[in-house]
């Protein structure tokens, strides 16, 4: 089968075409027929080579959600499912081929095509889940930071839900009007300088920028570290925190690993057809096939992508 691999750790121009043996389903798995590939910002770190402590390697596949039809099943899985369309976590890589093996998968309701479920599939249980990590409640106010990404849009879309205010930082005044019709009251700048407080700030960029954030927290103010787009934070940022102790404030990290399937399965099955019924709206930036995997990273690193790119084997 055709797949794409990181032949080589740093720009796109490290990821080819391979020709690779189809995957087979071990027990509790299925086999997936991959129509549609979701292309996250988490694939450009894995690119890049910068998270070497989890377990990335070169000649790794990446990728991992794929939606498509089941056409295997692994011992201990339902013969049922064969035939139907699913959504599907690979895990650590797996999902830029024709073929991919998943032990997490979400059967897609009538009306949601594989193009939009991975849009939504991973991006939207870890908004979800973050909001809850940080005690979100109704009514408070929100910032998230990095917001036309993936998880960004589906954070602001959730949050709006609350009619709260929902500030949003962002490079690009046209993103920032995407990103008001999908529920932010207010537009900033990626130094989001102008603002004043929050009670929770979710922040998918930390980077160097990190600490004036957490002077942004109000009294009781939880900032939730989500994503690394803009590299790590000073290692003495936690100073901030106990500069201000008075204040309460707290920092958290958040990773979707920590969240059982269970519980992601649950808010995919409440998501899947809230999306069908238009309360959430997928947001695909652009269709390329599998082929172009580099031409799709070169345009997210150029940062031109509102949302998700996704690739098509054809
Ligand atoms: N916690 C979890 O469970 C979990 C799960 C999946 C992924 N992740 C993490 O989430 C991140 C990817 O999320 P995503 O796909 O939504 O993000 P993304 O599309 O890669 O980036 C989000 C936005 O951040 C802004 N940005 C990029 N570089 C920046 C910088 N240096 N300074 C300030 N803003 C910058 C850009 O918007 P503008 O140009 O408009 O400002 C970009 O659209 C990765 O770090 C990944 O590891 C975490």
């Amino acid at each position: 089968m055709r797949a794409v691999s990181i032949q080589k750790f740093g720009d796109p121009s490290g990821l080819a075409v391979i020709d690779a043996p189809e995957p087979k389903p071990a027990a509790g798995q299925v086999l997936v027929e991959v129509e549609a590939i979701g292309v996250g910002g988490v694939d450009a770190v894995v690119r890049r080579g910068t998270l070497g402590s989890y377990g990335f390697r070169e000649g790794l596949v990446p990728g991992s959600e794929v939606a498509g039809r089941v056409v295997a099943v692994g011992e201990g899985v339902d013969a049922a499912w064969i035939g139907r369309v699913v959504w599907a976590f690979t895990g650590v890589g797996g999902a830029y081929a024709e073929y991919a093996v998943a032990d997490a998968f979400t059967a897609l309701p009538e009306g949601l095509s594989p193009v939009d479920a991975v849009t939504l599939g991973g991006a939207g249980p870890v908004a979800h889940f973050a909001l809850a990590h940080g005690h979100f409640a109704p009514g408070e106010s929100l910032l998230v930071r990095g917001a036309a990404g993936s998880l960004g849009i589906m954070a602001v879309q959730l949050a709006a839900a609350t009619a709260g205010r929902i500030a949003v930082t962002t490079s690009s005044p046209a993103r920032g009007e995407r990103l008001r019709e999908l529920g932010a009251t207010e537009v900033l700048d990626r130094s989001a300088a102008a603002a004043d407080e929050f009670d929770v700030i979710l922040d998918i960029v930390a980077g160097p920028g990190l600490p004036s954030f957490l002077d942004k927290l109000a009294d009781n103010g939880r900032l939730v570290a989500v994503g690394v787009v803009g590299g790590y934070p000073p290692e003495d940022f936690g100073m901030r925190l106990l500069a201000s102790f008075q204040r309460s404030r707290s920092f958290a990290t958040f990773s979707l690993n920590t969240v059982p399937e269970s519980a992601r399965h649950t808010v995919r099955e409440a998501q899947f057809p809230a999306a069908v019924r238009g309360e959430l709206r997928p947001v695909v930036h652009g269709i390329l096939p599998l082929t172009k995997a580099a031409e799709a990273h070169r345009r997210m690193d150029e940062g031109e992508v509102f949302g998700r790119f996704v690739l098509t084997p054809q």
